[in-house]
């Protein structure tokens, strides 16, 4: 793969085993780790390696499918008994993208009436593959309604990476600047590093540098100056839950963004594709918050900047309560408001 190739799919069905880009390397480093079972995919999501909520479900499905293809059980009823277990644990690996438990329950619904092991086996990874393909198309929707939102020559801001790397191809709150550069439309975007593994630094800004749209890199603490002075037409980002009041969780500081830009008077649009609607969880306060390893607080990169024994917390994410989300972009169209009777409608359209 050379630098210059229009996109990246971090998630590679290789026939056998998956290949995964290996997002904490980047942007130094392009790496492909090979994930050849269920353990593998396991840890390359609880590590970060493949992040963000589509392409987690992505990575998780074809973690399902390749120990479903490496089982020697022959019996239809163990088999999935079996299936469930493995779709347990392969949804502990992180707990607030609910589109890892979305798609591995997606795969348990469609093999659950399956004849044998060999016609499970062929459904499971059969589904895996449409779930990715569905997304590539389900990214590309979110971005023509998004790109709806916006005018020739507006400048936004993002936060942490809602990109092509971070789902099949495109991205969610990425993709209207792809649709944008594809009809000659000038978007430009304020990338914010992301505190604290830097996935606006390392991902945001390299994805968009490489695809030649217009990014510049802030640090998260001048949002609101850049807000304030850069006359910025929106805040866009992704989201790993969105409950069925509309309460959104997302990346750690997504939520102050959205404070800033209520008090500015600027809009704050939240891309979601319905895979990330989760009505079974009621409000925000009902979406489970990981909180991830110290070290990524006390560390930038291999350097310690704490002293030892500090105490930390370290939330990966924070939950933006409906009332400050003037918008959810989905593939089926754009919700302002009354999202308790609209999120239900749009996910039974
Ligand atoms: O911890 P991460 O990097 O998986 O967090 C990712 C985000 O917060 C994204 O905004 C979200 O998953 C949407 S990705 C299209």
């Amino acid at each position: 793969m050379t630098i210059t190739e229009s996109f990246i799919r971090s998630v590679r069905w290789k026939g056998d085993h998956l290949l995964i880009l290996d997002q904490q390397l980047l942007p130094h480093q392009r790496v492909f780790n090979p994930a050849s079972t269920i353990e593998d995919v396991w840890e390359s999501i609880n590590k970060l390696q493949v992040r963000g909520a589509p392409a987690i479900g992505i990575a998780a499905a074809y973690g399902l499918a390749l120990w479903a293809l490496s089982s020697k059980e022959t019996n239809v009823e163990t088999f999935l008994k079996e299936l469930k277990t493995k779709r347990d644990y392969l949804a502990n690996s992180r707990p607030t993208a609910v589109n890892l438990m979305w798609a591995l329950d997606r795969l348990l619904e469609v093999s659950k009436d399956a004849g044998s092991v060999e016609e499970a086996q062929t459904i499971l990874l059969q589904e895996a593959k449409e779930i990715q393909a569905e997304d590539e198309l389900v990214c590309r929707k979110i971005g023509e309604y998004g790109l709806s939102l916006f005018k020739d020559g507006d400048i936004l801001l993002t936060h942490c990476n809602a990109g092509g790397i971070a789902t099949a191809r495109y991205g969610t709150a990425l993709a209207p600047f792809y649709l944008a550069k594809e009809q000659g439309i000038q978007l430009s975007v304020y990338a914010d590093e992301t505190r604290p593994v830097l996935q606006g630094a390392r991902l945001t800004a390299w994805e968009l540098q490489q695809a030649g749209v217009d990014v510049t890199l802030i640090t998260d603490n001048m949002s609101a100056h850049v807000m304030k002075t850069k006359n910025i037409a929106a805040v866009i980002v992704g989201t790993d839950r969105v409950a069925a009041n509309g309460d959104v969780a997302n990346k750690i500081g997504t939520f102050g963004l959205a404070l800033q830009a209520k008090a500015l008077g600027i809009p704050f649009y939240v891309a979601a594709p319905l895979s990330t609607i989760d009505l079974d969880t009621k409000t925000g306060d009902d979406i489970p918050i990981e909180e991830r390893p110290h070290e990524e607080v006390t560390y930038i990169g291999e350097t310690r900047v704490a002293p030892e024994g500090i105490n930390v917390f370290n939330p990966a994410f924070d939950v933006t309560p409906a009332d400050y989300v003037t918008a959810i972009i989905t593939e089926k169209g754009i919700i302002k408001g009354n999202y308790g009777e609209e999120l239900q409608k749009i996910k039974n359209r």
